[in-house]
C-alpha cells in the first residue's frame, strides 16, 4: 500500500472504464491526483470517490483534442498540487466502420482523439515532469493496434500509433529521467465497447485463451507496476498487455 505517497498523477478519461480504475487504484496507493475528462458528472463523481481514500482529487474539464484547453488542465494542475509526476492517458472513442464506407472524416475524429489527444497530453505534460527531474508516462493504446481488426481501421491505425509515439518519447525522453510505456489491453468490460455488435463480442470471446473479457479494475495493477518504484524502474518503451491472451508478441 500506498507506493504512489507523495506522487502526483495526471489521468485522462478518468471519468469512466480504465481511466475511472486507474485513479481509484492510484488514491488507495496515496497519489494526489488530477482527473481529465469530457464528462464533468462523470469525473466529479470518481473524484469524490477518490477523495473518500484521504487523496487529494482535483478535476479539470479538458476535450483531449483542445490544445489549449489541455495545456490549461494540466497547467492548472501543476498548480495545484504541486507538479506532476505521472500522467496516465485513457481518455478514448471507439466506433465500428467498414473501411469501405469510412469517410475521411470519421477516419480524422479518431485519430484526433485517440492519438492526438495523447501527443497532447503528453506534449504539456512532460515539462512539468522535466521541472520534477522526472516522471512516468502510461498512455493506453489496445491489442488491436498490434494486431489489427475489421471494421477498425481507424481506431488501430490510432493505437498503432500511439505504440510508436510512446516508443519515441522513451527514447527522446530518457535523459530527462521520464519512462514512457504503453499498456494494451484486450477487451475490457467497459461502456466504450457497449456498442460493439454481440457478433463481434462472441467472436472475440471466442478467440481468447483466458476465454472471458477482462475488468478494469484488472488492468489497473499494470498501470501501477509502471507509475511505481522499483517496480516500474526498468519498463520504458514497453507495451504491456492485459489482454487475455489475444496477442502474444
Ligand atoms: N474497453 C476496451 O475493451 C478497451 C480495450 C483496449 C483499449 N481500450 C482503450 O482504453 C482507453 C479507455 O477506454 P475505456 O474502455 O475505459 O473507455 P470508457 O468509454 O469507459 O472511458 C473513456 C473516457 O474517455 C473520455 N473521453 C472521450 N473522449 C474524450 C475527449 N475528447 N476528451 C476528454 N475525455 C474524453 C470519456 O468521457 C470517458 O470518460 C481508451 O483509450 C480505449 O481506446 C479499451
Amino acid at each position: 500500500m500506498n507506493q504512489l505517497t507523495g506522487k502526483v498523477a495526471v489521468i485522462t478519461g478518468a471519468g469512466s472504464g480504465m481511466g475511472a480504475a486507474i485513479a481509484r487504484l492510484f488514491a488507495q496507493e496515496g497519489a494526489s491526483l488530477a482527473l481529465l475528462d469530457l464528462n464533468e458528472q462523470h469525473a466529479k463523481e470518481i473524484a469524490a470517490e477518490c477523495a473518500g481514500y484521504g487523496t487529494n482529487t482535483s478535476y479539470h474539464a479538458a476535450d483531449v483534442t483542445d490544445s489549449d484547453g489541455v495545456r490549461a488542465a494540466v497547467v492548472a494542475a501543476a498548480a495545484e498540487h504541486g507538479g506532476i509526476d505521472i500522467l496516465v492517458n485513457s481518455a478514448g472513442i471507439l466506433d465500428e466502420t467498414p473501411f469501405l464506407e469510412m469517410s475521411p472524416e470519421t477516419f480524422d475524429r479518431t485519430l484526433e482523439v485517440d492519438l492526438k489527444g495523447v501527443f497532447l497530453s503528453c506534449r504539456w505534460a512532460a515539462p512539468e515532469m522535466v521541472k520534477r527531474g522526472g516522471g512516468r508516462i502510461i498512455n493506453i493504446a489496445s491489442q488491436l493496434g498490434i494486431k489489427g481488426g475489421v471494421n477498425l481501421a481507424h481506431y488501430t491505425a490510432a493505437k498503432a500509433g500511439v505504440i510508436g509515439f510512446t516508443k519515441s518519447l522513451a527514447l527522446e525522453l530518457a535523459p530527462h529521467h521520464i519512462l514512457a510505456n504503453v499498456i494494451a489491453p484486450g477487451p475490457i468490460v467497459t461502456p466504450l465497447i457497449d456498442g460493439l455488435s454481440p457478433d463481434w463480442k462472441a467472436a472475440k470471446q471466442a478467440e481468447l485463451p483466458i476465454g472471458r473479457f477482462g475488468q478494469a479494475h484488472e488492468v489497473a495493477p499494470t498501470a501501477l507496476l509502471l507509475a511505481s518504484s522499483p517496480g516500474g524502474d526498468l519498463y520504458t518503451g514497453q507495451t504491456l498487455g492485459p489482454n487475455s491472451g489475444d496477442v502474444m508478441p
